[in-house]
C-alpha cells in the first residue's frame, strides 16, 4: 500500500512562514521570502519542510485556530505563492509536510458561527454542545492558569460548547460522519497542491468521544486508520505525523499493530528522559525510555526532536525528576508554563555551552527514529520572556546584522526580533555563521551531512551496550550487515569507559569514527576503551575502513516488525 518509505530516514526543518522571511516589508514572513530561502535550507541538508499553520485564521493561538482550511492567510500570501513553494521544494528534493488541525477551528469559522446562529443549523451538530452547564466544565484544560474552562456558554444559542482548548477553538464534532467527510476533503486539498503529509495535531483529542457526559473520553482509534487509507489511495508517499503525548502502551494503538495507522508519532516519552537525562547527568532512565518505546511497526516511525514550537512539557516524569529539569533548565518561574513545562528555547536552557548543545543534537540525530529540527536551531537562536507564553520561542528567524535581523525591512514587527544580550542578532545570525567554520550552522550542515549517510538509524534495530557508567550511553543499530555505534556522555567531567560491542565476528575490532580521526582499536579480548571529554559523543561505524562502502541498499525496508 505505502510507495515509499521517505520518512525512515529524513531530516525534518520545522517553520512558520510568519516568522521566516519577509519579502515585502509589511513586518510579516511570507510564501515569497520563505522561497528565496530554499537554497539555504537545502544547503542545510534537511530533506522535508514542517510548515505550521498557515491558513486564514485570526491568529489568537499562532494559526491554531483557522477560519478557512482551503486558504493561505492573506499576510503569508496567496495560494499561488504556496505552488511556487511547493515546487521549489520538489525541484530541490525537499518534502513538505502540513500542520492540519481538525481538532477544532476559530470562532470565526462560517461553521461555528452558523452552528451557532441557530439549534436548527445544518451545521449545529458539528460542534460539541450541552443544554446545562457540564459538571466537568472546569476541568481537563490544556492550557492550566491561561485557560479557565473547557465549556463557555454561548449567549447567541443559550447553551454551552465544548473546547479542549481556548475558548475560541470550539472542538469539532469529529464523530459526525460529515466532519470526518470533511477532514478527508481538507487533506485531498492539500495533496494535490504538493503536499507530502501532514502533522496532526492534538490527534488523541481529535479521535476522543466528546460531550457533555463523557467523564472519561474514549479513543476511536478506528479513525486513524480511516485517515491514513484515505491518505494512501490519493498518494501512496503521503504521510501522518501524529502529535500524540500518550503513555507508550498506548503507542501500537496509534501505529496500528499491522502497521495500518499512524506513520509517525513524536516521541514525547524519550524526550522528556532525554531531558531528564541531560539535567540529571544520569542516562539509564532514558535508555528504559528508549526500550519502553521500541514496539513499533517496520514501515513506522518516531519523530524526534527536542525543543518545538510549545513548551517543553514535562509531565511524564515523575514529581521528582521533575523537578531536576526545572532546577537545572528552567529555575524561575517566568521561565515555566501551565504547571508542567519549561518554555525556554534550547541554546539558553543549556547555558549557550556549545559541549551540552552538541550532546543534545547528537542525541537528537542518532536516537531511534526521524529528527525534527526547529528553525534557528541551527544558529543556536535564543528567546525573549518578555512576550507571553509560548510567544517567547517564535521569535523571527535571525539571517544577518542588518535591522531587524535581515527578517524585514518593516519596524512594524508582530514578534519582535531579538536584539539584546547574548543572543541578540548582532551576535547570533546566520550570515556571520556562514563565514565560521566552527559555527553552529556548519556543525549542524556537517552533522546532517552525516546522519543523512547512517540509514542504519533509521531502518535498523538497536541496543544498549553496558558500558557500567551510568552517564554514558551506548546504542548500537544493527542493519543488513552494517552496524553503527553511537555513545554519548552526559556528565559534564571526563569518563572512561570500556566495552564489547558484542556483534557474532571480527567486525566490532575496528569501530570507525564517522566524525573524526580517532578510531578505536578493540584489545586482545575484544574490548575497547574510550576516553570521552565532558558531554562528549562519538559516532562509529563497525567494519574496517571501508565504512562508508554499505554492504546493502538503504531504500529497501526490512520485512516484519521490530
Ligand atoms: C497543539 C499545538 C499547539 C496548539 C494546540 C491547539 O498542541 O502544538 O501549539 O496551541 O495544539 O491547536
Ligand atoms: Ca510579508
Amino acid at each position: 500500500m505505502i510507495d515509499d518509505l521517505w520518512y525512515k530516514n529524513a531530516v525534518v526543518y520545522c517553520l512558520s512562514v510568519g516568522s521566516f522571511m519577509d519579502s515585502n516589508g509589511d513586518g510579516i514572513g511570507d510564501f515569497r521570502g520563505l522561497t528565496r530561502r530554499l537554497d539555504y535550507l537545502h544547503g542545510l541538508g534537511i530533506t522535508a519542510i514542517w510548515l505550521m499553520p498557515f491558513q486564514a485564521s485570526p491568529g489568537k493561538d499562532d494559526g491554531y485556530d483557522i477560519s478557512d482550511y482551503y486558504s493561505v492567510d492573506q499576510r503569508y500570501g496567496t495560494l499561488g505563492d504556496f505552488v511556487e513553494f511547493t515546487h521549489g521544494c520538489h525541484q530541490r528534493g525537499i518534502r513538505v509536510i502540513i500542520d492540519l488541525v481538525v481538532n477544532h477551528t476559530s470562532d470565526r469559522h462560517p461553521w461555528f458561527k452558523e452552528a451557532r446562529s441557530s439549534k436548527n443549523s445544518s451545521y449545529r451538530d458539528w460542534y460539541v454542545w450541552s443544554e446545562k452547564k457540564p459538571a466537568n466544565a472546569n476541568k481537563g484544560m490544556v492550557f492550566p492558569g491561561v485557560q479557565k474552562a473547557t465549556w463557555t456558554h454561548d449567549k447567541g444559542s443559550k447553551s454551552w460548547y465544548f473546547h479542549r482548548f481556548y475558548d475560541f477553538q470550539p472542538d469539532l464534532n469529529t464523530s459526525n460522519p460529515h466532519v470526518q467527510a470533511e477532514i478527508l476533503k481538507i487533506m485531498g486539498f492539500w495533496l494535490q497542491l504538493g503536499v507530502s503529509g501532514f502533522r496532526m495535531d492534538a490527534v488523541p483529542f481529535v479521535i476522543a468521544t466528546k460531550g457533555p457526559k463523557v467523564n472519561k473520553p474514549v479513543e476511536q482509534y478506528d479513525m486513524l486508520r480511516t485517515f491514513r487509507e484515505f491518505l494512501q489511495w490519493r498518494k501512496g508517499d503521503a504521510i501522518v505525523l501524529a502529535e500524540a503525548n500518550v503513555l507508550p502502551e498506548t503507542d501500537m494503538e496509534y501505529f496500528g499493530d499491522d502497521g495500518d495507522r499512524m506513520h509517525m508519532m513524536f516521541n514525547f516519552h524519550v524526550n522528556q528522559h532525554l531531558f531528564y537525562a541531560m539535567a540529571s547527568g544520569d542516562a539509564r532512565p532514558l535508555a528504559a525510555a528508549m526500550k519502553v518505546t521500541k514496539p513499533r511497526p517496520a514501515t513506522a516511525q518516531w519523530g524526534l526532536f527536542l525543543r518545538n514550537h510549545d513548551e517543553l512539557d514535562l509531565g511524564r516524569l515523575t514529581e521528582k525528576q521533575r523537578a531536576k529539569v526545572f532546577e537545572a533548565f528552567g529555575p524561575e518561574k517566568s521561565m515555566q508554563l501551565y504547571d508542567r513545562g519549561i518554555r525556554r528555547r534550547l541554546a539558553p536552557m543549556l547555558g549557550g555551552d556549545r559541549r551540552r548543545l552538541e550532546l543534545a543534537y547528537s542525541l537528537m540525530y542518532t536516537l531511534p527514529g526521524t529528527p525534527v529540527l526547529r528553525y534557528g536551531d541551527e544558529i543556536a537562536m535564543g528567546d525573549n520572556l518578555a512576550l507571553p507564553e509560548r510567544n517567547c520561542a517564535r521569535t523571527p528567524m535571525q539571517w544577518s546584522t542588518e535591522p531587524h535581523a535581515g527578517f524585514t525591512k518593516s519596524a512594524r514587527l508582530k514578534n519582535p526580533v531579538i536584539d539584546k544580550g547574548p543572543y541578540g542578532y548582532d551576535h547570533v545570525n546566520v550570515a556571520m555563521q556562514r563565514r565560521d567554520p566552527d559555527s553552529m550552522l556548519n556543525w549542524t550542515e556537517r552533522m546532517i551531512r552525516m546522519r543523512k549517510e547512517v540509514p542504519e538509524i533509521g531502518w535498523g534495530d538497536f541496543s544498549i551496550i553496558p558500558t557500567r557508567d551510568p552517564s554514558v550511553l551506548a546504542i548500537r543499530y544493527d542493519w543488513r550487515n552494517n552496524s553503527a555505534l553511537f555513545v554519548h556522555n552526559f556528565d559534564e567531567g571526563p569518563r572512561e569507559v570500556t566495552f564489547v560491542v558484542g556483534l557474532d565476528d571480527d567486525r566490532d575490532l575496528h569501530l570507525i569514527n564517522l566524525l573524526s580521526e580517532s578510531h578505536s582499536r578493540a584489545d586482545d579480548r575484544g574490548r575497547h576503551h574510550l576516553m570521552l571529554e565532558g558531554f562528549g559523543y562519538r559516532w562509529f561505524r563497525t567494519g574496517g575502513l571501508d565504512y562508508l562502502l554499505r554492504r546493502s541498499d538503504i531504500d529497501v525496508p526490512p520485512p516484519g516488525r521490530k
